[in-house]
């Protein structure tokens, strides 16, 4: 099996999900978990990305389900780190939060770590940054959560209600442990040795316990959390964790928006620049020429095609199956794959331009003055 990497920076290589839970040392989501979320949930479907297994593992899930089940409830939490536009596999966590937020009728508080992108990249500045977070902020709202129950914040802005919670966070956190969970070295600046501390802080927002949906890659955070929080009174996080959507090229590594435009369909493409993205650039397990794929078929297992389609864009099970059986029979062609591919891309880029228009007026509900919101800025956390 080659090698690979998963860190909150950097995923390479064909990722061994099973090898990433024992080294993780997460757990599985299995059928019996699922099910007990669909009861829960008063019996409907599933969101396709836990039916399909995208979301495939989890730290003490079965403790926030108790918890819920028990009344006393639980809360999420989840976040971006902004830069430059959104690509669609940072939507991937979103569309699955708003999922549970719909379900559970929890609140979420949603970090926005202006203060994370400005530390790791050299060539970033503050201005620049802040630009980009408010662009970034507008999708995330475009992703319907209930702005009632949802409280969307900028790290730099809103540190002076945490700033003594985060302090005593801080206090916990050696050198050491930053250096062996996320590898940092001597020449690291300390704004990044530091800055892990404020990712746990929302995770103490409530009493109850809080419930983490985000792509695997960022479950280290969740680890130093886990050590500090009992010790500070607080309980541990829970998380749930999902695989990563692939870039264009292939399935290794993730879609990522340092890797190059022509990896990832950004959230502000055009249709034509989708069209020819996917087109141009995305990998197909066809065969070579038309005649071969009619006669030998294609594999769903490593088109990028239809992995997009299965993990993101397309809800029904009844299509998907059709498609897949289409596709290895080698009936349905590269080509057509790629064009339900682009109208589906195209159609949904629409609605969610259409809603980031609405978000610029509702902005100030979700950061400010929605309910949960305002109540966030009238207390302060020590
Ligand atoms: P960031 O901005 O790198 O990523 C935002 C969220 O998107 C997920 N993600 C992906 N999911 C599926 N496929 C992909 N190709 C893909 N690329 C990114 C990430 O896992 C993440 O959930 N440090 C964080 C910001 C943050 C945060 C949080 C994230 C602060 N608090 C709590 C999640 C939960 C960051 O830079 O994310």
């Amino acid at each position: 099996m080659q090698e690979f990497t998963v860190t909150p920076w950097e995923v390479s290589g064909q990722v061994d999900y099973n090898k990433l839970i024992r080294q993780f040392g997460t757990t599985r989501i299995d059928g019996a978990l699922r099910e007990r979320m669909v009861r829960l949930c008063g019996g409907d479907e599933p969101h396709h990305m836990l039916r399909r297994d995208f979301f495939f593992s989890h730290r003490d899930l079965n403790l926030v389900l108790d918890d819920y089940e028990k009344g006393k409830g639980f809360f999420l939490y989840t976040g971006r780190g902004p830069s430059k536009a959104m690509h669609i596999g940072h939507l991937v966590p979103l569309i699955f939060t708003r999922w549970l937020q719909d379900k559970f009728k929890c609140n979420l508080y949603l970090e926005v770590t202006d203060d994370e992108k400005f530390l790791y990249r050299r060539e970033y500045d503050w201005k620049e940054v802040q630009k980009y977070t408010g662009d970034n902020i507008l999708d995330i709202i475009a992703v319907g959560f209930d702005p009632d129950r949802t409280f969307i914040f900028k790290d730099s802005e809103y540190v002076k209600n945490v700033y003594p919670l985060l302090m005593r966070t801080a206090r916990k956190i050696t050198g050491s442990t930053v250096k062996a969970v996320f590898g940092f070295d001597d020449s690291t600046n300390i704004g990044m040795s530091f800055y892990p501390a404020y990712q746990a802080i929302p995770t103490f927002f409530e009493k109850k316990r809080c419930l983490i949906p985000a792509a695997i890659d960022q479950d280290p955070y969740w680890r130093v959390q886990r050590d500090i929080a009992e010790g500070m009174g607080f309980q541990k996080t829970a998380a749930i964790h999902s695989k990563f959507l692939p870039p264009l090229q292939g399935i290794s590594g993730k879609m990522s928006s340092s890797a190059g435009q022509e990896t990832a369909i950004l959230l502000t493409d055009d249709e034509k620049t989708v069209k020819n993205k996917i087109n141009k650039y995305a990998f197909s397990g066809g065969q070579a020429t038309v005649e071969e794929h009619r006669r030998l078929g294609g594999n769903p297992d490593i088109d990028v095609p239809y992995q997009w389609l299965d993990i993101l864009f397309e809800p029904s099970d009844a299509k998907m199956k059709q498609i897949h059986d289409d596709y290895k029979a080698g009936k349905l062609l590269t080509g057509e794959l790629k064009s339900i591919l682009i109208d589906k891309v195209n159609g949904f880029l629409k609605e969610h331009n259409t809603a980031r228009k609405k978000a610029e007026k509702t902005m100030e509900q979700f950061m400010y003055k929605g309910k949960l919101a305002k109540s966030m800025w009238e207390r302060t956390y020590e």
